[in-house]
């Protein structure tokens, strides 16, 4: 180029493919507890209901399902909330990407669920809304991010509904999350108990309502089905309390008060 030229450089649009991944690992490295794979997917799943009981001004029946599988080191949260649209769902995983700003809800940063899909090498969102049913899929997040293969691209088509009395629902699947990569460090939730994974989900995340703690009104029901599946043994699969569980409720029932 001549000296003289005047050159105009779009600085934020173009980047390198190392700058991508940087990016990836910041919001990786910006999660830092072991239990924070279920609090951000629990969280979604309180906030998606809470939006369709606002929009229906009815209290709604939430139903939450919460499988944890050993085996596949994977995790799936399904809600019947409101579900995501066509338009957002290509759009969701971009980090800073959410519909929640300025509104009353919990979860506002926009990365919890790019966090979860950049966390396991498999991730998956089934989601009905407007009485069309999609998927989206990525895989290889983990290999992109230990620099083992490419970037991967999110695939999004027509899937099948799998409930027909509801009309809106999300279910969101990450496997294949690598284990911490210092054990002695880190609590890895793949090898927790049922009772202890209840006791995270009800002292960690959006599942442990605290309101009664503040005798605020108690909410429409929200029913919280835990599955945990461990190799050769049968699913352990239980209605856990959709409530705060304080260090009280350890005790036996006749030292409470
Ligand atoms: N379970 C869900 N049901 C409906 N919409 C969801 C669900 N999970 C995520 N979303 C949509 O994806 C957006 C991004 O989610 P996330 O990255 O967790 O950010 P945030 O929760 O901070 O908005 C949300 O604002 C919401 O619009
Ligand atoms: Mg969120």
């Amino acid at each position: 180029m001549s000296d003289h030229k005047v050159e105009i450089v779009d600085w934020f649009a173009q980047r390198e493919e190392g700058s991508y991944r940087d990016e990836a690992r910041n919001i990786l490295d910006s999660y830092a507890h072991p239990w924070d794979i279920l609090a951000e997917l629990a969280q979604n799943a309180v906030d998606a209901i809470d939006q369709k009981r606002s929009e229906l001004g009815t209290q709604l029946e939430g139903a939450i399902e919460i499988e944890i599988d050993t085996v596949a080191r994977s995790v799936r949260v399904r809600d019947n909330g409101v579900g995501i649209g066509d338009g957002d769902l290509k759009r969701v995983l971009h980090p800073h990407f959410s519909r929640k700003r300025g509104r009353s809800l919990r979860g506002e940063k926009g990365v919890g669920l790019t966090y979860i899909a950049l966390t396991g090498n498999r991730f998956e969102i089934v989601t009905k809304t407007s009485g069309v049913t999609r998927q989206l899929t990525v895989t290889g997040s983990q290999d992109w991010m230990c620099e083992r293969g490419d970037r991967p691209q999110l695939r999004i088509e027509p899937a099948k509904d799998d409930s027909q009395k509801e009309s809106s629902y999300t279910n969101v699947t990450v496997a294949e999350i690598p284990k911490p990569a210092v054990e002695s460090d880190d609590i890895d939730i793949f090898s927790l108990s049922f009772q202890q994974l209840e006791y995270l989900l009800r002292t960690r995340t959006a599942i442990g309502w605290t309101g009664a703690l503040f005798r605020q009104p108690v909410p429409a029901q929200t029913n919280v089905q835990l599955i945990v599946r461990k190799k050769n043994a049968e699913a352990e699969s239980r209605l856990i309390d959709f409530s705060y569980a304080s260090p009280e409720t350890r005790l036996p029932k006749k030292m409470q008060w």
